[in-house]
């Protein structure tokens, strides 16, 4: 017996792993291991014996725990002393720290343009990008096969349904719901079932504007369209001239041209040579439009213009691949990261 404790008392000492050691107190002092077999053998004995036998094993048992605990405490520490090696963490390191977000180009100019028109009485609207084709076309005075509807490639929905093709629209919503006199413009996004190459998008943004009041002239649309002009490109004054322009929703419609801001008007790439850069349409409101909008056209006129946001970026940046523009590609995106604080 003794011989047998003691060798259970090396194996204890021996034993490589925590696994090893649990093996050996399973087969030593387990339920029906080496102890648990010599105390049942006890029964059969005489009583002297049996006590003798009895103390015996107390002995053996608290030699044995102690030799298997102080193993055990032995592979614990280790273990443990390995995890703290493998996973210690430097807290005195620095964060990385939170990367602040910015405005898309898109968004600085369409905010920049809103509080400008806000300080001079404009409402600013928002519109579905799910139009309905009465608002899209027809209340602009588009008949159903006029030409014009082909100018613009349509993405139809089910049930009739259209992604707007432009902003004028809301100009529509905004006589509806807000009635005469009205200023308001209306930013958004607008498509086109277009192919997409460096100067086409599917996707673009438009900023819609109308006044409505009376006795409204074109010197008020020209007014207003030098005010916008001069605050985007930071000027005191902008020269511009109107050409004729067509669109079913004015009369007259015009093209307004703006003088070239990089040779003055003498001449140069960027112009190509004429001077002017074409920038954008408008007119004074067609009648129709009104009627069809419950204004009275004896009463109220108007003027209205479309901007594109988005050719305005690119003009102001000198981006030359619309694509950019939609990319999320942070190399393009974190060259406008200046501070616009609202
Ligand atoms: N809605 C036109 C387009 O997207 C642009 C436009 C032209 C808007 C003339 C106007 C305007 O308000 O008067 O092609």
């Amino acid at each position: 017996m003794q011989e047998l404790i003691e060798s259970a008392l090396a194996r204890i000492a021996a034993a490589h792993t925590i696994d090893e050691l649990e093996a050996v107190r399973v087969e030593v002092l387990g339920r029906k291991g080496v102890l648990a077999g010599l105390s049942r053998d006890m029964g059969k004995l005489a009583p002297v014996e049996r006590a003798e036998r009895g103390k015996f094993i107390n002995s053996a048992k608290q030699s044995l725990e102690s030799a298997y605990d102080g193993r055990k405490n032995e592979f614990e520490r280790a273990a443990l002393a390995g995890r703290l090696n493998r996973e210690w963490v430097d807290l005195t390191i620095p964060g990385a720290g939170p990367r602040p977000g910015a405005l898309h180009p898109v968004t600085q100019i369409q905010w920049e343009i809103e509080d400008l028109f806000r300080s001079m009485g404009f409402t600013v609207l928002d519109g579905p990008e799910v139009e309905t084709e009465f608002h899209n076309f027809d209340a602009l005075n588009i008949p159903p096969d006029h030409p014009a509807r082909d100018m613009q490639d349509t993405f139809w929905l089910e049930g009739g349904n259209l992604l707007r093709t432009h902003t004028s629209p809301v100009q529509v919503r905004g006589m509806e719901k807000l009635g005469p006199p009205l200023r308001m413009i209306a930013p958004g996004r607008v498509f086109r079932n277009e192919a997409v190459d460096a100067s086409h998008e599917h996707t673009f943004y438009q900023l819609e504007g109308m006044m409505i009041d009376r006795d409204v002239s074109v010197a008020h649309l020209t007014y207003f369209m030098k005010t916008l002009l001069a605050s985007i490109f930071r000027r005191e004054d902008v020269t511009v001239r109107l050409r004729p322009g067509f669109f079913p929703f004015v009369e007259p419609g015009f093209e307004l041209d703006i003088q070239c801001l990089i040779c003055g008007g003498s001449g140069c790439p960027v112009c190509k040579h004429s001077g002017w850069v074409e920038l954008l349409p408008c007119g004074l409101v067609n009648p129709h439009v009104l009627r069809m909008s419950g204004i009275d056209p004896a009463e109220w006129n108007g003027f209205a213009f479309g901007l594109g946001l988005t050719r305005l970026v690119m003009m102001r940046y000198a981006i030359d691949d619309i694509r950019w523009l939609q990319s999320g590609d942070l190399r393009f995106l974190n060259q406008f990261r200046t501070a616009v604080v609202r």
